[in-house]
């Protein structure tokens, strides 16, 4: 194994965290280290510390000033699909609104793409996600809405990441929609039991329109007894019971969290759950964005995501999500860094990425930039200059 001196780091944002996820100056657990080195070894990191103390090494590497963080963990994306629908996101802002509908649109060209075009497609969007820092992702299902097409959607997604997501019940198909209820059957019935053994975790959308509670409860419900973990879409385009079903249910995340009233709030205070919001979807839709810093102040652990997916958002970009999260929502850039990285690994239950700390993998991104402040400080720059991947250079 062959281990690598990062010297010269300008500052060492280590995703470290107090014991309530909050940015911390206490000494051997900075959130943030000037004049720093950081030592590889394999695929993991083996020591980091003051660049004065730093240890010999079989390589060095000077990065003459720049900020170096953790990957991104984007815990949300819907990447398994095809077509386009740039003509939807015209006329949105043009001043239709947005009301998801447009998820069939998408089912029938995902249907209609055979798997190598599905698998290009995701190696394409992956690899602009990858040059934008994001190092441990996220993929559902969700636009196959069959037995067939959901299962080689996630036939296709678990190429690319151990982290897949079935999303049978993302809208009612166009076949089903005379009988919605038959559809829940199928997506707990036959369709999870092909979809299972690609996918670690389960999700539902829980929004007027698509799932109900009770739906959605039923759901989760199946996949947890096939060992699925859950998940939720909840609370995207309007009030609704998902965050506090979520909350209830223990899951590890509930993604969106844009529509929450003090119940919710409550809820997420008391439950370990992750609030994993999304802004490009509010930017993308022109919807008020989610409050983040309600949710910070009450102490609830916050994730971002991208939720890259055709219709809602259609950016691969975490960067560019930090600088919304800092300009829109209320967090400072060093939260909205942490809940891109730590949030994000939370949100995923994986303790092995999203921090830079002796034993966790060594994925890790250098800006061209002195630090993390610039990823909201210069939107729309492609900062990212470096990035290791499980101690490989990219
Ligand atoms: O996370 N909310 C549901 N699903 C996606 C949007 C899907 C689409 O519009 O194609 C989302 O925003
Ligand atoms: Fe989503």
């Amino acid at each position: 194994m062959t281990s690598t001196l990062l010297t010269g780091i300008g500052e060492l944002f280590t995703g470290r965290t107090d014991e309530a996820g909050r940015p911390t100056d206490a000494p051997g657990a900075e959130t943030v280290l000037r004049d720093a080195a950081l030592v590889l070894d394999g695929d993991r990191v083996a020591w980091l510390g003051p660049a004065a103390e730093a240890p010999a090494a079989d390589l060095a590497v000077d990065l003459a000033g720049r900020a170096v963080l953790p990957g991104f963990v984007d815990s949300h994306s819907h990447l398994v699909f095809a077509g386009e629908r740039s003509a939807e996101f015209a006329a949105r802002m043009a001043g239709e609104s947005y009301a998801a509908g447009g998820i069939r649109t998408t089912v029938a060209a995902t249907r209609a793409a055979s798997d190598e075009q599905l698998t290009a497609h995701v190696a394409a969007l992956v690899a602009e996600m990858r040059a934008q820092g994001t190092t441990t992702l996220e993929i559902k299902s969700g636009y196959g809405l069959s037995v067939h097409d959901e299962a080689r959607s996630l036939a296709v997604a678990r190429q690319f990441t151990t982290e897949t997501t079935f999303l049978g019940a993302h809208v009612v198909p166009a076949e089903h929609a005379e009988d919605p209820a038959g559809y829940v059957d199928l997506v707990t019935g036959p369709m999870l039991a092909a979809a299972a053994p690609h996918a670690r975790w389960i999700d539902a959308f829980c929004e007027r329109g698509a799932f109900d509670a009770d739906q959605a409860r039923a759901v989760l419900a199946a996949g947890a007894e096939v060992g699925l973990a859950g998940r939720l879409h909840a609370n995207q385009l309007g009030p609704g019971p998902g965050v506090q079903l979520a909350c209830e249910l223990g899951l590890v995340a509930v993604d969106h969290c844009t529509y929450l009233d003090d119940a919710d709030v409550d809820a997420l205070r008391g439950s370990g759950t992750v609030a994993t919001l999304l802004p490009g979807v509010e930017f993308s839709t022109r919807q008020p964005y989610p409050d983040a810093r309600r949710l910070l102040d009450a102490g609830v652990r916050v994730a971002l995501a991208s939720d890259c997916n055709p219709g809602s958002c259609f950016t691969s970009s975490v960067p560019f999500c930090v600088a919304l999260a800092v300009r829109e929502m209320g967090m400072t850039p060093t939260e909205a860094v942490l809940a891109a990285t730590a949030g994000g690994a939370r949100a995923l239950a994986r303790d092995d990425v999203g921090v830079l700390e002796p034993g966790r993998r060594a994925d890790l991104v250098v800006l061209e930039a002195p630090s993390h402040v610039h990823l909201a400080y210069r939107p729309g720059v492609p900062l990212v200059r470096r990035t290791w991947i499980g101690g490989r250079p990219l």
